[in-house]
């Protein structure tokens, strides 16, 4: 689809329909009135008949409007003005889009992001709607032989703005969404995409891809070279699987030779089958997902690439099935980690540590700036903060302020836990310089905790993203986050957000 920013009147809009709110009870927003105006009360004269109250997720389409150029007028219903905030705001652009899309229109004006929405500028609600408009029409029917495909589907969309010094804000921060909402389709992709098709091999041969398309440095390291490094942990969860695992490395330097990088580390477990300790029965497809932390470092490498942060970002991605093979671990194993540290493997199910602390030793290399690993990495996460926002952890206060700063204004949410010491005793081992798990209680902790004993070497944060990463039920499928958040955090270190 096609994206565009304009200002200018509605009711002189050429366009197949110019979308405008309206507040609850029956309040027009200004473009509304202007419309209004324009057409001698045909919208006021409407809404007073009834047929439009205002309510949040109503919609009226109106044919023919008097005094309009444009071949539609549709009215989309806010709320009550004093509760319009940023949930609001992203709904009414959403059900704007569903409706555009559904209605015949090829192309469509939006005047929504001309409402004002408390402590957020012009250039927030351009980012957020091109996001959602993106959103809404994504499809994921790459394995559907009948697509259902939309009649007159939307091909042009245009957000207006109020003032014509609002139009350089609002195209960077359309560039800047049109970038966010291509990453987070590809994590969605990448995500959605069955085990048997996205392995660890089809995450490197995306990421070369990506490395080719924007010109960005690619390499993978075989399990050979994984060997040589000593990469015991990582080797390990591999050894169950038929699938050769991959540690899938991409440099974007936009920023000077001498500046040091940020490091994104991701979970690629393409299938997380629990290994020996194996999972139940009941939704192990879901476990597809289990690579949803590599898809969001992917999407957002393409994100940074494509919008050409001027800051280097590093991406490493530990890529392996957890499966159990004859040669699989056993609970009680034990092995030797790059950093010299030897895990004793008590469940084979915790296995994203296991390839993430590897992948973490690695990155000091880098010489990061800072480091993130993302990782759908424990069940106790979902218990913990459900489906809203993801865990957070970080060795630096103020890297994990600036994260959940990012989240904030992304729309894209995460809340921290600790990293006290007092629960580093949880991962004691009577064999080993440590246990991967850390037994009942505080999963989510424990499990940040295994990785900080490898990430003293920088700053560093940590994401779980097990509750956030996609979606069961009815609506099965991935989100995309963190994403946006992660792209924020990298806008904002460039100097890029006002
Ligand atoms: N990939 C899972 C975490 C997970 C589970 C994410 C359910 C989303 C939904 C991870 O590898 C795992 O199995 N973790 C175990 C850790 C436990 C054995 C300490 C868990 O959370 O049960
Ligand atoms: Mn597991
Ligand atoms: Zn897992």
């Amino acid at each position: 689809m096609e994206f565009s920013i304009k200002s200018g009147s509605p009711e002189k809009q050429r366009s197949a329909c110019v979308v405008v709110g309206v507040f609850e009870p029956r309040k027009l927003t200004l473009p509304g009135e202007l419309i209004d105006n324009a057409s001698r009360n045909h919208l006021s004269d409407i809404i007073r008949r009834g047929d439009m109250e205002g309510k949040s997720g109503t919609t009226l389409l109106l044919h023919n409007v008097p005094g309009t150029l444009c071949d539609r007028v549709l009215l989309v219903g806010l709320g009550k003005e004093k509760e319009f905030r940023e949930k609001e705001f992203c709904q009414a652009v959403r059900i704007a889009v569903k409706t555009l899309n559904e209605t015949g229109s090829f192309d469509g004006t939006i005047f929504l992001t001309e409402v004002p929405v408390r402590k957020r500028d012009v250039a927030w609600r351009v980012r957020q709607a091109s996001i959602i408009a993106q959103e809404t029409i994504y499809r994921f029917d790459q394995f559907k032989s009948k697509k259902d495909e939309v009649r007159r589907p939307l091909r042009k969309l245009t957000f207006a703005v109020e003032r014509r010094n609002e139009l350089t804000p609002a195209e960077e921060a359309l560039t800047q969404g049109l970038a966010i909402a291509e990453g987070m389709a590809l994590a969605k992709n990448l995500g959605n995409r069955p085990g048997n098709i996205c392995t660890p091999t089809h995450l490197a041969e995306t990421a070369m891809q990506i490395a080719k398309d924007h010109q960005l440095e690619c390499e993978v390291l075989e399990r050979a070279d994984m060997e040589a490094l000593g990469m015991g942990s990582l080797l390990s969860v591999a050894k169950g699987s038929h699938q050769p695992p991959k540690l899938i490395v991409l440099h974007h330097k936009g920023g000077g030779a001498g500046d040091k990088p940020v490091v994104l580390v991701g979970k690629g477990i393409t299938f997380d089958s629990g290994g020996i300790s194996l999972k139940p029965g009941a939704e192990m497809d879901e476990m597809k997902f289990d690579m949803c932390g590599a898809a969001s470092v992917l999407g957002t490498m393409k994100a940074v690439a494509q919008m050409k942060l001027p800051l280097n970002v590093t991406m490493v991605v530990p890529a392996s099935e957890n499966m159990p093979g004859g040669a699989a671990s056993k609970p009680g194993d034990i092995v030797t980690s790059m950093s010299g540290q030897t895990i004793e493997i008590l469940n084979t199910d915790a296995e994203g540590r296991l390839v993430l602390c590897d992948a973490l030793t690695y990155s000091e290399r880098f010489q990061p700036e800072t480091v993130i690993d993302v990782a759908t990495l424990t069940g106790a996460c979902v218990v913990a903060l459900g489906q809203v926002a993801s865990g957070l952890f970080a060795n630096k206060d103020s890297l994990a302020r600036d994260l959940v700063d990012a989240g904030e204004e992304a729309n894209d949410r995460a809340w921290q836990m600790p990293l006290w010491d007092d629960y580093q005793d949880l991962l004691k081992s009577n064999f080993a310089d440590m246990a991967n798990i850390g037994g009942r209680y505080a999963g989510v902790i424990t499990a940040a905790c295994f990785l900080s004993r490898f990430t003293k070497k920088y700053d560093w944060a940590h994401l779980d993203i097990a509750g956030t990463a996609w979606k069961s039920g009815g609506e099965k499928g991935a989100t995309g986050r963190p994403v946006p958040l992660l792209t924020h955090f990298l806008l904002q270190r460039a100097g890029k957000l006002h």
